[in-house]
Protein backbone atom coordinates (compact mmCIF):
# COMPACT_ATOMS: atom_id res chain seq x y z
CA UNK A 1 0.00 0.00 0.00
CA UNK A 2 2.83 2.25 0.71
CA UNK A 3 4.42 1.98 -2.44
CA UNK A 4 1.15 2.54 -4.59
CA UNK A 5 0.19 5.74 -2.79
CA UNK A 6 4.06 6.35 -3.05
CA UNK A 7 4.29 6.20 -7.03
CA UNK A 8 1.02 7.91 -6.84
CA UNK A 9 2.82 10.84 -5.68
CA UNK A 10 5.22 10.94 -7.45
CA UNK A 11 3.38 10.81 -10.88
CA UNK A 12 1.09 13.41 -9.42
CA UNK A 13 3.20 16.20 -10.99
CA UNK A 14 4.02 14.95 -14.30
CA UNK A 15 0.54 14.85 -15.02
CA UNK A 16 0.07 18.47 -13.86
CA UNK A 17 2.43 19.80 -16.19
CA UNK A 18 1.49 18.05 -18.98
CA UNK A 19 -2.22 19.27 -18.45
CA UNK A 20 -0.33 22.60 -18.30
CA UNK A 21 1.17 22.57 -21.53
CA UNK A 22 -1.58 20.99 -22.94
CA UNK A 23 -4.15 24.38 -22.04
CA UNK A 24 -0.97 26.47 -22.95
CA UNK A 25 -0.38 25.06 -26.99
CA UNK A 26 -2.66 22.96 -27.09
CA UNK A 27 -5.32 25.88 -27.69
CA UNK A 28 -3.11 27.84 -29.76
CA UNK A 29 -5.14 28.72 -32.89
CA UNK A 30 -3.80 25.95 -35.31
CA UNK A 31 -4.87 27.25 -38.80
CA UNK A 32 -3.00 30.81 -40.00
CA UNK A 33 -5.26 33.45 -40.95
CA UNK A 34 -4.77 34.60 -44.52
CA UNK A 35 -2.50 38.10 -44.45
CA UNK A 36 -5.20 41.13 -44.43
CA UNK A 37 -5.82 42.64 -48.00
CA UNK A 38 -5.93 45.96 -48.29
CA UNK A 39 -8.89 47.30 -49.44
CA UNK A 40 -9.53 48.36 -53.40
CA UNK A 41 -9.81 51.96 -54.97
CA UNK A 42 -13.03 50.46 -56.02
CA UNK A 43 -14.03 49.58 -52.33
CA UNK A 44 -13.01 53.33 -50.90
CA UNK A 45 -14.74 54.94 -53.73
CA UNK A 46 -17.76 53.10 -51.89
CA UNK A 47 -16.58 53.46 -48.32
CA UNK A 48 -19.84 54.61 -46.23
CA UNK A 49 -19.12 57.61 -43.75
CA UNK A 50 -21.53 56.55 -41.42
CA UNK A 51 -20.69 53.26 -40.94
CA UNK A 52 -17.28 54.41 -40.76
CA UNK A 53 -18.21 56.89 -38.09
CA UNK A 54 -19.47 53.72 -35.79
CA UNK A 55 -16.94 51.62 -36.55
CA UNK A 56 -14.31 54.26 -35.33
CA UNK A 57 -15.58 55.68 -32.27
CA UNK A 58 -16.51 51.91 -31.26
CA UNK A 59 -20.80 51.84 -31.53
CA UNK A 60 -20.58 49.13 -34.21
CA UNK A 61 -18.20 46.34 -33.47
CA UNK A 62 -15.10 45.21 -36.12
CA UNK A 63 -15.83 41.67 -37.73
CA UNK A 64 -12.88 40.29 -36.46
CA UNK A 65 -13.50 42.23 -32.67
CA UNK A 66 -10.13 44.43 -33.34
CA UNK A 67 -10.21 47.24 -31.08
CA UNK A 68 -11.94 50.80 -31.70
CA UNK A 69 -9.82 53.30 -33.69
CA UNK A 70 -10.88 56.12 -30.67
CA UNK A 71 -8.86 54.47 -27.92
CA UNK A 72 -5.60 55.58 -29.65
CA UNK A 73 -6.75 58.77 -32.15
CA UNK A 74 -8.73 61.52 -31.59
CA UNK A 75 -10.56 62.64 -35.01
CA UNK A 76 -12.39 66.06 -35.34
CA UNK A 77 -14.90 66.79 -33.21
CA UNK A 78 -15.81 63.17 -32.42
CA UNK A 79 -16.52 62.67 -29.04
CA UNK A 80 -17.60 64.44 -25.88
CA UNK A 81 -14.24 63.72 -24.48
CA UNK A 82 -11.96 62.88 -27.80
CA UNK A 83 -10.23 60.19 -28.70
CA UNK A 84 -7.04 58.49 -26.91
CA UNK A 85 -3.63 60.22 -27.66
CA UNK A 86 -1.46 57.43 -27.90
CA UNK A 87 -1.51 57.58 -31.68
CA UNK A 88 -1.85 60.97 -33.80
CA UNK A 89 -4.82 62.90 -34.69
CA UNK A 90 -6.63 61.48 -37.69
CA UNK A 91 -8.82 64.76 -38.06
CA UNK A 92 -6.59 65.88 -41.51
CA UNK A 93 -4.98 62.70 -42.24
CA UNK A 94 -6.41 62.14 -45.82
CA UNK A 95 -4.60 66.00 -46.89
CA UNK A 96 -1.07 63.93 -45.77
CA UNK A 97 -1.53 60.54 -47.23
CA UNK A 98 -3.71 59.00 -50.10
CA UNK A 99 -6.00 56.22 -50.19
CA UNK A 100 -3.35 53.64 -50.93
CA UNK A 101 -1.31 54.46 -48.19
CA UNK A 102 -4.65 54.42 -45.87
CA UNK A 103 -5.48 51.13 -46.93
CA UNK A 104 -2.09 49.90 -46.09
CA UNK A 105 -2.19 51.51 -42.49
CA UNK A 106 -5.13 49.38 -41.97
CA UNK A 107 -4.30 46.05 -43.56
CA UNK A 108 -0.83 46.01 -42.34
CA UNK A 109 0.23 45.24 -46.06
CA UNK A 110 2.68 47.00 -48.36
CA UNK A 111 4.56 49.88 -47.30
CA UNK A 112 2.96 52.23 -44.86
CA UNK A 113 2.63 50.33 -41.56
CA UNK A 114 2.28 51.63 -37.79
CA UNK A 115 4.09 49.35 -35.67
CA UNK A 116 2.04 49.84 -32.99
CA UNK A 117 -1.28 48.91 -34.91
CA UNK A 118 0.27 46.29 -36.65
CA UNK A 119 0.50 43.50 -34.16
CA UNK A 120 -2.88 44.03 -33.11
CA UNK A 121 -4.95 44.28 -36.42
CA UNK A 122 -2.86 41.78 -38.13
CA UNK A 123 -4.34 39.27 -35.10
CA UNK A 124 -7.70 40.93 -35.76
CA UNK A 125 -7.83 42.33 -39.69
CA UNK A 126 -10.10 44.25 -40.71
CA UNK A 127 -12.24 43.58 -43.70
CA UNK A 128 -11.63 45.33 -47.04
CA UNK A 129 -15.51 47.07 -46.67
CA UNK A 130 -14.29 48.03 -42.75
CA UNK A 131 -11.30 49.50 -44.45
CA UNK A 132 -13.17 51.62 -47.04
CA UNK A 133 -15.64 52.70 -44.91
CA UNK A 134 -13.03 54.22 -42.14
CA UNK A 135 -10.60 55.82 -44.85
CA UNK A 136 -14.28 57.22 -46.41
CA UNK A 137 -15.18 58.55 -42.62
CA UNK A 138 -11.21 60.16 -42.04
CA UNK A 139 -11.55 61.84 -45.26
CA UNK A 140 -14.91 63.19 -44.42
CA UNK A 141 -13.36 64.78 -41.31
CA UNK A 142 -10.56 66.83 -43.31
CA UNK A 143 -10.62 70.79 -42.17
CA UNK A 144 -12.67 70.55 -38.94
CA UNK A 145 -10.91 72.23 -35.87
CA UNK A 146 -9.34 69.40 -33.89
CA UNK A 147 -10.28 69.80 -30.44
CA UNK A 148 -8.04 69.58 -27.68
CA UNK A 149 -9.92 67.95 -24.76
CA UNK A 150 -7.46 67.45 -22.34
CA UNK A 151 -8.03 70.43 -20.33
CA UNK A 152 -12.40 69.63 -20.16
CA UNK A 153 -10.87 65.46 -19.10
CA UNK A 154 -8.72 67.26 -16.54
CA UNK A 155 -11.51 69.64 -15.43
CA UNK A 156 -14.19 67.09 -15.07
CA UNK A 157 -11.48 64.47 -13.09
CA UNK A 158 -10.92 67.18 -10.89
CA UNK A 159 -14.38 67.69 -10.43
CA UNK A 160 -15.42 64.01 -9.84
CA UNK A 161 -12.43 63.56 -7.10
CA UNK A 162 -14.15 66.78 -5.36
CA UNK A 163 -17.35 65.25 -5.62
CA UNK A 164 -16.61 61.79 -4.58
CA UNK A 165 -14.81 63.19 -1.39
CA UNK A 166 -17.89 65.02 -0.40
CA UNK A 167 -20.50 61.85 -0.71
CA UNK A 168 -17.97 59.90 1.26
CA UNK A 169 -17.29 62.20 3.42
CA UNK A 170 -21.38 62.47 3.69
CA UNK A 171 -21.77 58.73 4.19
CA UNK A 172 -19.11 58.68 6.89
CA UNK A 173 -20.15 61.43 8.68
CA UNK A 174 -20.70 59.48 11.89
CA UNK A 175 -18.20 56.83 11.30
CA UNK A 176 -15.19 58.06 13.99
CA UNK A 177 -18.14 59.77 16.08
CA UNK A 178 -19.58 55.82 16.36
CA UNK A 179 -16.33 54.37 17.36
CA UNK A 180 -15.73 57.02 19.98
CA UNK A 181 -18.96 55.99 21.58
CA UNK A 182 -18.49 52.19 21.97
CA UNK A 183 -15.20 53.03 23.34
CA UNK A 184 -16.42 54.83 25.58
CA UNK A 185 -19.28 52.90 26.70
CA UNK A 186 -16.72 50.16 27.15
CA UNK A 187 -14.44 52.14 29.36
CA UNK A 188 -17.82 52.94 31.23
CA UNK A 189 -18.64 49.17 31.70
CA UNK A 190 -14.85 48.23 32.91
CA UNK A 191 -14.91 51.47 35.19
CA UNK A 192 -18.40 50.11 36.88
C1 LIG B 1 -3.31 50.74 -29.85
C2 LIG B 1 -3.47 52.07 -30.35
C3 LIG B 1 -4.01 52.26 -31.75
C4 LIG B 1 -5.22 51.82 -32.24
C5 LIG B 1 -6.28 51.00 -31.54
C6 LIG B 1 -5.31 52.35 -33.58
N1 LIG B 1 -4.19 53.06 -33.89
FE1 LIG B 1 -3.81 54.02 -35.64
N2 LIG B 1 -1.94 54.51 -35.01
C7 LIG B 1 -1.46 54.30 -33.72
C8 LIG B 1 -0.12 54.88 -33.62
C9 LIG B 1 0.75 54.89 -32.37
C10 LIG B 1 0.17 55.42 -34.89
C11 LIG B 1 1.46 56.16 -35.33
C12 LIG B 1 2.43 55.22 -35.96
C13 LIG B 1 3.07 54.37 -34.89
O1 LIG B 1 3.78 54.92 -34.03
O2 LIG B 1 2.86 53.16 -34.89
C14 LIG B 1 -0.98 55.18 -35.73
C15 LIG B 1 -1.08 55.58 -37.04
C16 LIG B 1 -2.25 55.56 -37.78
C17 LIG B 1 -2.41 56.11 -39.13
C18 LIG B 1 -1.31 56.78 -39.91
C19 LIG B 1 -1.21 58.22 -39.49
C20 LIG B 1 -0.16 58.96 -40.24
O3 LIG B 1 -0.18 60.19 -40.16
O4 LIG B 1 0.65 58.33 -40.87
C21 LIG B 1 -3.70 55.90 -39.50
C22 LIG B 1 -4.35 56.31 -40.79
C23 LIG B 1 -4.36 55.22 -38.41
N3 LIG B 1 -3.44 55.02 -37.38
C24 LIG B 1 -5.69 54.85 -38.41
C25 LIG B 1 -6.28 54.04 -37.44
C26 LIG B 1 -7.61 53.49 -37.54
C27 LIG B 1 -8.59 53.77 -38.67
C28 LIG B 1 -7.79 52.71 -36.45
C29 LIG B 1 -8.98 51.83 -36.12
C30 LIG B 1 -9.19 50.74 -37.00
C31 LIG B 1 -6.58 52.79 -35.63
N4 LIG B 1 -5.69 53.61 -36.27
C32 LIG B 1 -6.40 52.15 -34.42
C33 LIG B 1 -2.12 53.66 -32.70
C34 LIG B 1 -3.36 53.04 -32.80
Amino acid sequence: MNTRSGTFAKRRPLAVISTLVFLLFGCAPIAQQEPPQPASVQAIAEGNIENGRKLFMGYAHFENEGPPCMGCHNLGENGILGGGALGPDLTNVSSERNDIELASVLSNNRWTKSPVMEPIYTQHPLTEKEQADLIAFMKSSAGEPQEDKELLVLGISILATIGAAIVLGFIYRNRLRRIRATMVEEAEKELL
